[in-house]
């Protein structure tokens, strides 16, 4: 018997239960990983090889994915830039046109200019309000791209609203859903077409395992997949596995990421030493509107900027519980400076236009206690001084 999901559970069911098929490996309720990566063919005529994305952990994760984020069909890959990869050839040409929301993770923008660009893919850069959008749109446009809330600024998109706007016009809409989840935030159900993910990220949330995935129409999906496979950005089934059990706890772990950075956002928005704190949480945030209109919770990633008398090289120093790290949504706490790591590969000058200076910190929380977390920063904070 195989449940492919059941549409009417909701998300923290999903998380453990959707796409999972009964009856095999003696009615374990584990999927078995499956290591081959040949397979005989003879008895049912099926082709089967791991980077066509068609073994059955493969199959398992996509359609729990799926289900979590309410989109008919969905595939996983090796990567979230093997899936960005895929969802900018499989929609776009040469001389074709896509909207891009500015500040966008620094990875999909190298992507952009050092291989998109030179290839004569053509892009326009929006400033996420909703009004300025229309006026991009070209004849060539194919596709815009947006992230909600972004990484680091954590800004937040009206997504009905964008997505409105791209559908009178035939354009595909594709947000990164990486920061909020589908725990937080379901695009497709606010009019998005896709939804791409670094699976690195929450999906998998140990900081152990690298992965993408994107969710959509199965007409969207089957144009992108096919890139994809093309490019060898298959998951293992390994990894897979390892996917699916991590996404059990994603519910878990999501609430009480956005609960610990909340409260860590009131914490620093209280502090003298602190410029200025980037959540959406916090009511004095210019997103929260939307925010609190579109999300369920306002997740687990915060930015903030140190005061002058706070040096950035002692405070990340001095942090003893929270660790500087690059990558982010793991159970444990991390901080990173993205202007040297995500954003480091930006020119200068864009990386000024968009704020993101040395003093600039993102901050994912992860699922310790709260008060622990907030100790370390205090005592950060004042040796920084
Ligand atoms: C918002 C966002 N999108 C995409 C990516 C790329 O994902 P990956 O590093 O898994 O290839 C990242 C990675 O940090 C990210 O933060």
């Amino acid at each position: 018997m195989t449940d492919k999901y059941h549409k009417t559970w909701n998300a923290e069911t999903a998380c453990v239960h959707a796409g999972y098929e009964r009856g095999t490996a003696e009615q374990g309720l584990n999927t078995p990983i499956v290591t081959s990566t040949a397979f005989d063919y003879s008895r049912d005529d099926q082709v089967r090889y791991p980077r066509y994305m068609n073994t059955p952990n493969h199959r398992v994760v996509a359609n729990r994915i799926a289900a979590l984020e309410g989109a008919e069909a969905a595939f996983v890959t090796a990567s979230g830039m093997g899936a960005v990869s895929a969802v900018f050839l499989g929609l776009m040409k040469p001389g074709d046109h896509a909207i891009l929301l500015d500040g966008l993770y620094g990875g999909t923008t190298d992507l952009i200019e050092g291989l998109l660009k030179p290839y004569g893919f053509e892009f326009s850069t929006w400033d996420g309000n909703p009004v300025s959008l229309a006026s991009l749109v070209q004849e060539n446009t194919k596709l815009a791209w947006v992230e909600s809330p972004t990484n680091p600024l954590l800004r937040v998109i009206d997504l009905e609203a964008t997505a409105e706007i791209l559908r009178e016009r035939d354009i595909v809409s594709v947000v990164d859903n990486t920061f909020a989840t589908p725990i937080l935030q379901q695009p497709i159900k606010l009019g998005f077409d896709l939804v791409m993910h670094s699976a690195t990220k929450y999906f998998s949330g140990h900081s152990d395992l690298l992965s993408g995935a994107v969710a959509g129409s199965e007409e969207l999906i089957a144009r992108i997949r096919p890139q994809a496979v093309r490019l060898g950005s298959s998951l293992n089934g390994q990894d897979l596995y390892l996917l699916e059990r991590s996404l059990k706890t994603l519910a878990l772990r999501v609430e009480r990421q956005s609960a610990n950075a909340a409260a860590v956002a009131e914490w620093l928005e209280a502090r003298e030493n602190i410029a200025r704190v980037y959540y959406p949480g916090l009511e004095a945030d210019a997103g929260h509107g939307i925010a609190a209109r579109q999300m369920r919770a306002f997740g687990g990633m915060l930015g903030f900027r140190l005061g002058d008398a706070v040096s950035p090289d002692r405070f990340l120093r001095k942090l003893e519980l929270i660790t500087p790290a690059v990558s982010l949504a793991g159970v444990e706490s991390t901080i990173c400076q993205p202007s040297r790591t995500s954003h480091a590969k930006l020119a200068p000058e864009a990386r000024d236009a968009l704020g993101i200076d040395d003093r600039l910190m993102r901050l994912s929380v992860g699922i310790e206690r709260v008060e622990d977390l907030i100790a370390d920063l205090e005592q950060a904070v004042e040796a920084g001084v």
